[in-house]
C-alpha cells in the first residue's frame, strides 16, 4: 500500500478530510485516508457525522456522493469501511447497526459479511448473560470486523 493524497470538494456547509480525528463535531463531517492498491484507491471512512438537527436532509449522502466523484476522477478504486453507530461508548443494538448497515446499504455499499453472522453475535452474548438479544448492546471492537463494507468506483471517462 502506498499513501497518496485525493483532493474532494465538500458540499456547502460540510468538512471533508482526510484525517484520523475528528475535532469538529458542529458541522458535518466525512473523514477518510487513501492508500493505493492493486486495484487503484483504497479509500477508508473512518467517519461519517452529521449533527442530529441536520439529519434526514441528504447531507451525510452529498458527502460521499463528493468523495465518490474525486475517486472516479482519481482513476477509481475502492471506498470501504465499517458500519457502527456512535454511541458515546455505550455500543449499540443488532437493530442499530443493521439500520446503519441498511443507510450504506442503499448507497450502494456492500456488506463483506454474511450479516447473520452479526445476528451470531448478538444472539450468543445474549445467551451468556441470559438476557433478550434486542437488549444487547456491542461495541464498536465486538461487532466492526462482521459490518464491513465496500463500493467500488469506477474512473470516470
Ligand atoms: C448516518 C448519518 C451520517 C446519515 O446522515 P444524514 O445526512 O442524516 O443522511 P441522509 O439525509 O443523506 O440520508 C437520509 C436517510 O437517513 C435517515 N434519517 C432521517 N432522519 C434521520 C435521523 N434523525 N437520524 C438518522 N437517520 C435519519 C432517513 O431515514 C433516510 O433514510 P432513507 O435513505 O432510507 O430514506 C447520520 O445519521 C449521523 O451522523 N449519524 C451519527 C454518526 C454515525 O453513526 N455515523 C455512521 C458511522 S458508520
Amino acid at each position: 500500500m502506498v499513501r497518496t493524497e485525493l483532493k474532494v470538494k465538500a458540499p456547502e456547509g460540510t468538512e471533508i478530510r482526510e484525517s484520523e480525528t475528528l475535532t469538529q463535531w458542529d458541522i458535518p463531517n466525512l473523514v477518510f485516508t487513501v492508500e493505493t492498491d492493486e486495484r487503484g484507491l483504497s479509500v477508508h471512512i473512518h467517519a461519517v457525522w452529521v449533527p442530529s438537527r441536520l439529519r434526514g436532509k441528504g447531507i451525510g449522502t452529498a458527502m460521499l456522493k463528493a468523495l465518490e466523484e474525486a475517486v472516479a476522477q482519481a482513476g477509481g478504486g475502492v471506498i470501504w469501511g465499517e458500519a457502527f453507530p456512535y454511541t458515546e461508548g455505550k455500543g449499540a443494538t443488532y437493530r442499530e447497526v443493521r439500520e446503519l448497515i441498511r443507510w450504506w446499504e442503499k448507497r450502494g455499499y456492500e456488506p463483506q459479511e454474511d450479516l447473520s453472522l452479526l445476528k451470531d453475535a448478538y444472539r450468543e452474548q445474549a445467551k451468556k448473560w441470559d438476557m433478550n438479544p434486542s437488549e444487547i448492546q456491542l461495541g464498536y471492537d465486538e461487532v466492526a470486523h462482521l459490518t464491513w463494507f465496500e463500493k467500488e468506483i469506477p474512473e470516470t471517462d
